[in-house]
């Protein structure tokens, strides 16, 4: 019995310790399959707000300089927990009134070096991870055994959202209000 319960202990504190619960800039949770957040740069270096934009022959996410917070996104799990943490896997979309699902989406190869593209279909299951970091939040890609960041890199013209290993997109999680986010979207 006294065995048990110490390594029921012992496991809660091994979740504690890999598992944060994600915070919104006002310290509240942020939502799972709810509300709608800005992702907010953190850096000196960076500004503006995330966007979709057609670049090419794709459907794809970009920072976008001239804008204060962009267009923001929702977070979503199948698991029925009404939060997010750092161990559960997600989809990412983008909130809008259009009637199209803008679901951030990386090509089905080697996702290192590929682009955060934009999709029309929800997977059951994403392939994104929100992590603490310092000075806020980044998003890791799981796929496989291969994990990468989502980084922001100067290509074009754009800054692109794509994966690499190392120097993330850091951010903080800023709720938006349903007038912000109607605003928002152009
Ligand atoms: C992603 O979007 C880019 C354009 O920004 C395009 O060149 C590329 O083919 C797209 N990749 C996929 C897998 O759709
Ligand atoms: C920002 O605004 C400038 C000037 O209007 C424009 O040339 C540029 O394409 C805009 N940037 C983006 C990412 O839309």
């Amino acid at each position: 019995m006294r065995t048990s319960l110490l390594a029921l202990c012992f496991v809660l504190f091994a979740y504690q310790a890999t598992s944060s619960v994600i915070l919104d800039t006002e310290g509240e949770p942020v939502r799972n399959a709810g509300g709608a957040y800005y992702l907010v740069p953190v850096s000196d270096e960076l500004h503006g707000g995330l966007r979709p934009a057609i670049l090419g022959n794709g459907a794809t996410v970009i920072l976008d300089t001239n804008l204060t917070h962009g267009v923001p996104v929702r977070f979503s799990s199948p698991l029925r927990i009404g939060i997010i943490s750092s161990t559960m896997l997600l989809n990412i979309k983008f909130v809008t009134d259009l009637p199209l699902e803008l679901v951030w989406k990386v090509g089905p190869e080697a996702p290192v070096g590929w682009t955060v593209n934009l999709s029309n279909e929800l997977p059951f299951m994403g392939p994104f991870r929100v992590m603490p970091v310092e000075g806020g939040y980044k998003i890791a890609h799981f796929q496989d055994d291969i994990v990468a960041d989502v980084r922001i890199t100067h290509a074009g013209g754009f800054y692109r959202l794509l994966l690499q290993n190392g120097d993330p997109f850091i951010f903080q999680i800023k709720k938006a209000t349903e007038s912000s986010a109607k605003m928002s979207i152009v």
